[in-house]
């Protein structure tokens, strides 16, 4: 994605390249393998899928648990926007932009909140932009490359006073240094530091006379790369997952690149760990758990093993098998990563969960079903890589008020396989499953246990014949219809050849958004129904609701590579683009399209608008509002991710431009001005109403 790298540093774009070489079965219900797409768009499956989606049918639903704990019921729906299932996008969409600042409709304003670097526990260590911070600074400061993020609100003030709850993604060692990254053997303090900007913040905030501002208290917390976490679930104790830090496979430290995220019915927060396996280096004969993920035979993505201290701590990401048994080195310690993580964040002194009955892969986010009184719980997760899968694990208590995390550890685990007739069948990933006995027998392929399979998720996946996608990202299930909406956001290496009817377009430059209802509006279903919502592209490459012969996107909406996704609580799909630089700044064979952003769409009618634009080179992605729907925290991540040491491609937030309306003054990008840092901005309506409406 740059050309300043060194050597040894993979492309900071937090991309994972394809490990997918698996042969899946064909589908047993191919009709129309080699469709053209516009065939595929405009004939025989139009009429099976039309009218699935959208108002018809609506679930009769228990009403969901409020996300936030400490927060008794009434106080949500007091504060609680109304729910709406055709809701009005009320602002004026913006223009393309290309500018240092973020772009917003007329009527809305904008303030940033916690930037890389922002400190949060005590002492409290100021950043400092010039001289740098240190790593016991970091371990205390609010990480960089902001991207999840879920608000638990407080019960004094709901809509003025909760908890956010972030994912630190990665890092750009360009920026984050001010000399930039020593070469290897790194810098034992280097190493900390970067290990302390990755992971996740737990931030009190609260407003006052309409400005945001992180609250010093107890709630404050900084989980990392290298904080303890117990193992949940079948792979716990398991031999692929002893280490010399936990000769019994019950513990670990660190979560890693942590994507998008989720929170459970029962107000904790989910973080996901996805492209985690270029972190680490296997110079000994990788197994089937690293190859099929990629983890690397030549050098750890910072080389954090070379730390010049030696540390266990550092050691660790070199995963060669160098003693006598796994109790004695860390050649599991991959095995260790690609889960999801339940974190509480009421309580600071509770140890994070690797979950990992959900399955081990490049974890996107994590997103469940609205839940029904009485019935499982099913959460959604993609992997995004090129040419993986989209899975469901369904738990097997069932859903009441008093729930907790440890549902999470019994359950069936599912992936997708997308039918080209517009059906889709979930396929079990279950050693005692009959089926799946039988695929893993065909395939020559053989588990031990279930930690087996869910060590090796991919592998299973493939065994099974699921569904190769474009690249899953964020999913977003709709509150009232159930229906579960997948940002595909674009695949470099699909063939025209190996197009299928969900994934139309080989290669596919600029992404798509595909949904599904369960059979029986059932989260648990084994079957579902699916179509397109939008082929994302420029205004000759694109088209909304394709099944129903809509319209191609326009200057107001075109868009490529949608990441994050989200329904508000009046009824708007958020979708946010994680565009390629070229297909930012021109040049792109796709076509040009502006900054990365925001767009808000109606899921019935599929009106899309542009609501948002970002500073240069930065991804947008996290977006999640007060109960009342009128403030909105949006996530700016590496803003001048093309920069070179000391000379960088965007200033924002610190050159006081945080945003501008279409018409307004251009920020002075100065060529060697302040640091660029991510940061969260706190989006409102200047009259105070809904955002968004
Ligand atoms: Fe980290 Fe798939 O975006
Ligand atoms: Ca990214
Ligand atoms: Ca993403
Ligand atoms: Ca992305």
């Amino acid at each position: 994605m740059n050309d300043l790298s060194n050597d040894w540093q993979v492309a900071d774009n937090g991309d994972e390249p394809m490990s997918n070489n698996s042969n899946n079965p064909e589908f047993a219900t191919v009709l129309e393998k080699r469709l053209s797409r516009r065939q595929v768009l405009g004939g025989s499956l139009t009429a099976a899928v039309a009218g699935l989606f959208g108002t018809a049918g609506l679930a009769n639903l228990a009403v969901a648990a409020p996300p936030g704990a400490k927060l008794p019921p009434a106080a949500l729906a007091n504060g609680k926007v109304p729910f709406a299932l055709n809701p009005t996008l009320g602002f004026e969409a913006i223009p393309l932009t290309r500018t240092d600042s973020a772009t917003l409709p007329y009527g809305y304003k904008a303030q940033t909140l916690i930037p890389w670097g922002t400190p949060i526990t005590a002492p409290y260590p100021a950043f400092d932009g010039i001289n740098g911070n240190t790593g016991a600074e970091q371990e205390r400061q609010v990480g960089s490359h902001h991207d999840g993020i879920h608000y638990f609100p407080m019960a004094d003030d709901p809509n003025g006073h909760g908890i956010l709850a972030l994912n630190h993604e990665y890092v750009d060692q360009r920026v984050l240094h001010v000399n930039g990254p020593s070469p290897r053997p790194r810098p034992t303090d280097e190493v900390r530091k970067e290990i302390a900007a990755h992971g996740v913040a737990i931030v009190e905030v609260k407003r006052t006379d309409g400005h945001w501002d992180v609250v010093r208290g107890s709630y404050n917390r900084r989980i990392t790369a290298g904080t303890e976490m117990e193992l949940t679930g079948p792979v716990r104790g398991s031999d692929l997952v002893k280490t010399r830090f936990s000769a019994e496979g019950t513990h670990t430290r660190g979560t890693i690149n942590n994507c998008a995220h989720g929170y459970t019915p029962w107000g904790t927060y989910l973080t996901c760990e996805e492209n985690w396996a270029g972190y680490f280096v296997n110079k000994s004969g990788r197994p089937r758990e690293h190859s099929r993920y990629g983890v690397s035979t030549s050098n750890g993505r910072y080389s954090w093993e070379t730390a010049v201290s030696g540390a266990d701590e550092y050691l660790r990401f070199d995963a060669s098998a160098t003693a006598a048994s796994a109790a004695e080195d860390y050649r599991n310690e991959p095995n260790n990563q690609g889960w999801i993580v339940e974190i509480d964040p009421f309580d600071p002194t509770s140890t994070p969960k690797k979950r990992t009955a959900l399955g081990r892969f490049a974890h996107e986010g994590v997103v469940f079903g609205p839940p029904q009184q009485g019935q499982p719980l099913a959460f959604y997760s993609g992997d995004d890589a090129q040419n993986e899968y989209i899975y469901k694990f369904v738990t097997k208590a069932r859903y009441h008020k008093g729930l907790t995390g440890d549902v999470l550890d019994e359950g069936t685990l599912y992936v997708a396989r997308f039918n080209d007739d517009g059906s889709g069948e979930w396929l079990a990933l279950d050693i005692n499953d009959l089926n799946f006995q039988t695929a893993a027998t065909m395939a020559g392929v053989e588990f031990k246990d279930q930690a087996d399979v869910l060590v090796n998720t991919r592998l299973a996946a493939d065994v099974v014949g699921a569904t190769k996608m474009d690249r899953p990202e964020w999913g977003a299930v709709h509150p009232q219809t159930n229906e579960v909406y997948f940002a595909l956001t674009n695949n470099s290496a699909r063939a025209l050849a190996d197009i299928d009817a969900a994934n139309p377009r080989g290669p596919n430059a600029t992404g798509h958004i595909i949904r599904w209802r369960e059979r029986g509006n059932r989260n648990w279903a084994t079957r579902f129904d699916w179509d397109i919502f939008v082929l994302a592209g420029p205004e000759g490459d694109s088209q909304v609701l394709p099944a129903q012969n809509g319209p191609a996107l326009t200057q107001d909406n075109i868009f490529a590579s949608p990441d994050g996704i989200w329904f508000d609580n009046s009824g708007i799909l958020w979708i946010q683009t994680d565009m390629s630089g070229s297909q930012q700044i021109g040049g792109s064979a796709s076509g040009d399209f502006g900054a990365n952003g925001m767009l808000a769409a109606n899921p019935v009618t599929g009106e899309i608008k542009r609501f948002l634009s970002g500073p240069n080179d930065q991804e947008t992605t996290g977006v999640v509002a007060t109960p009342d729907g009128k403030t909105l925290f949006v996530n700016f991540q590496h803003p001048g991710d093309r920069s070179g040491v000391g000379a960088f491609t965007s200033n924002w937030p610190d050159h006081g431009a945080v945003f501008r309306h279409p018409d307004g003054a251009e920020p002075t990008v100065v060529p060697r001005g302040p640091r660029p840092r991510s940061a969260t901005i706190v989006i409102t309506r200047e009259d105070g109403g809904v955002v968004g409406l």
